[in-house]
């Protein structure tokens, strides 16, 4: 199981293991472009290709986007039908190529909310990928950060229903298992594009001593360059983890 920040102290190196982004900026791209905001989405795909690429070249192992929160269905319904079709022609287009760059794909989320069609589709595309180890690809699609510890919590009480009368049993590592990227390394950097600076209920859980990093830059514009200008930033942080920053600087030199 993968190491947990608030309990052990995870070795890190210069470039993230696991890297998390929020894709923010793509409806403002089109719109200084007077175009429709679902054009930045579908350019926004672009960016999504070159992260992959870019991430699996520097070796980064694990890539997690925020493709579509549990809140974005309070979007206009033709935005979300149009990234619902995005969703489904990239997983139809997209796994050759990630089979091609050794890319395993997973989805997380709520996707009992999705068309059977695509549920099936990513079932499929999960099933292809799956021997593959080089880059794990993981994308969040109806997913929010608080539905992910109350499914965990439910799975687990499922599992374990005497912690339900006695709650002393219940830790960390109790929880942890079933949290729906279990398998995965928390996020080492968090990245967001497009200037908010804020989280918006992504891996809250995991993300307890992830590096932020946010940008002005708008998705569609995030290519290579921008990706290695957040990997320079992130060498740049002196990771604690709660110790001192002597405590950090003795261990370097032991
Ligand atoms: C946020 O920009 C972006 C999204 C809600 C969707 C992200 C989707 C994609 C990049 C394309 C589909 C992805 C895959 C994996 C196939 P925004 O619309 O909130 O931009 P704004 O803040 O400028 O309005």
């Amino acid at each position: 199981m993968a190491i947990s920040s608030t309990r052990e102290i995870p070795v890190t190196g210069a470039i993230p293991t696991h890297v998390a982004i929020v894709m923010d900026g793509n409806g403002r791209w089109a719109h200084a472009r007077l175009l429709p905001r679902t054009a930045g989405h579908a350019k926004g795909v672009q960016s999504v290709r070159r992260a992959v690429e870019t991430c699996g070249a520097a070796g980064v192992k694990y890539l997690t986007l925020f493709a579509f929160s549990s809140e974005n269905w309070r979007r206009p319904a033709d935005e979300v039908s149009l990234l619902m079709r995005l969703f489904v022609q990239a997983l139809e287009r997209e796994v050759a190529r990630l089979q091609e760059q050794g890319v395993r794909l997973h989805v997380v989320g709520d996707l009992s909310a999705f068309e059977p069609k695509l549920q099936e589709l990513i079932a499929q595309a999960q099933e292809k990928t799956a021997h593959n180890d080089k880059l794990h690809l993981t994308i969040a699609a109806n997913y929010g950060g608080r539905w992910d510890i109350l499914q965990a919590t439910r799975a687990l009480l499922l599992a374990r229903p005497e912690l339900a009368a006695d709650p002393s049993g219940l830790d960390e590592t109790s929880l942890a298992p079933y949290l729906s990227m279990a398998w995965a390394p928390e996020p080492d950097l968090f990245i967001r594009t497009g200037g908010e600076q804020r989280i918006s209920n992504f891996l809250i859980w995991q993300m307890a001593y992830t590096e932020l990093y946010f940008t002005e830059c708008y998705w569609p514009d995030f290519g290579e360059e921008e990706l290695h200008k957040s990997f320079e930033w992130y060498r740049t942080r002196e990771r604690r983890f709660g110790r001192t920053s002597a405590q950090v600087h003795a261990v370097a030199k032991s």
